[in-house]
């Protein structure tokens, strides 16, 4: 099936940085949420990336205007009757998320593979509320989605071969590397991350280095971009604790609890960089 619409649910960082590669590659890219304020916020991320990559001389600002054209802003899920393929990028609720494939499921044609972005959600507990649990599969994009460049495609014991391959095609379309995860807590990815960045939250909250040290540490010494503290800010302490809750209900293993203090730090509000505070102050939230 040749992919030439593609459907996003949610405008969040997530579901705007998706709909913002997909509309790099001259898809024709719809973005839904529930409401223009939502809209108005994806609109402007998407822009900020936009100039970005102009700065950083990846696009002309000929480019940056037709690619904001090419996307299309909503807030009716009825206009994804024609979607090739529907992503959503909706918060980690598995409740919201498969009131979202129902919904999904009524609108999209037949032929439409139904893909959700979740970081560690079953994906055959969103499949199994549609009637086309082999079109459903896991994408798992990176933050930030225009500048990372791997996708992790997630297939579920439903998911059929011709959907693993389909949406292996749409995501190297999309420029990306591709990696095949089993539908089990964490995928490869967090499975592997999450604990390593628990474990630093671990060495900070027991005193034995700072903060910067062991940033510090990571950065220079293993050529990370970002400290494992400085990552958790970038990535949301509220969504890492989320991941670590899904492992530890998955594995049931100790090195998979969160350490207290990251559910401490969730519970007084300092996510990271979007609240201005988590494991370093932020002057003011920057747009992402
Ligand atoms: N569009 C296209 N390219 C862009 C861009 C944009 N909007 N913005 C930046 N770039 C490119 C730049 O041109 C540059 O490319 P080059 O290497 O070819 O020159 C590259 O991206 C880096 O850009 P910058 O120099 O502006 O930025 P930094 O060097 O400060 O890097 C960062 C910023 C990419 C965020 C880097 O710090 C990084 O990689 N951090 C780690 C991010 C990470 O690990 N993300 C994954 C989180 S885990 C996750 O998402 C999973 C979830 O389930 C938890």
């Amino acid at each position: 099936m040749e992919i030439s619409t593609v459907g996003i649910v949610g405008a969040g960082l997530m579901g705007s940085g998706i709909a913002e590669i997909c509309a790099r590659q001259g898809l024709r890219t719809l973005i839904a949420d529930s409401g223009d304020e939502p809209l108005k916020t994806g609109r402007q991320r998407i822009a900020g990336s936009l100039h970005r990559a102009r700065e950083r001389g990846k696009l002309s600002a000929g480019e940056v205007e037709q690619v904001l054209e090419e996307i299309h802003f909503t807030t009716d899920l009825d206009e994804f009757a024609e979607c090739d393929i529907c992503i959503e990028a909706v918060p980690e609720h598995l409740p919201l998320k498969t009131s979202v494939f129902q919904r999904l499921d009524s609108i999209a044609p037949e032929r439409a593979i139904l893909a959700t972005n979740t970081s560690s959600l079953p994906i055959i507990e969103i499949a199994r509320v549609t009637s086309r649990p082999e079109r459903v599969i896991g994408t798992h994009f990176f933050n930030p989605p225009p500048v990372m460049r791997l996708l992790e495609v997630v297939r579920s014991i439903a998911t059929s071969p011709e959907t693993l391959h389909e949406t292996r095609e749409f995501g190297e379309r999309l420029g990306k590397r591709i990696i095949v995860a089993q539908d089990r807590g964490g995928f490869i990815v967090n499975l592997l991350l999450i604990p390593f960045l628990t474990h630093a939250v671990r060495l900070y909250e027991s005193g034995f280095a700072t903060r910067e040290d062991i940033d510090e540490g990571m950065r220079l010494g293993c050529g990370h971009p970002m400290g494992p503290l400085e990552l958790l800010d970038y990535i949301g302490l509220d969504t890492a604790l989320f991941v670590c809750d899904s492992l530890y209900d998955e594995y049931a293993n100790a090195d998979y609890a969160p350490p207290p203090l990251l559910r401490r730090m969730v519970a007084a509000g300092y996510l990271g960089r979007k609240s201005g505070r988590g494991f370093y102050e932020y002057e003011r939230p920057p747009a992402a």
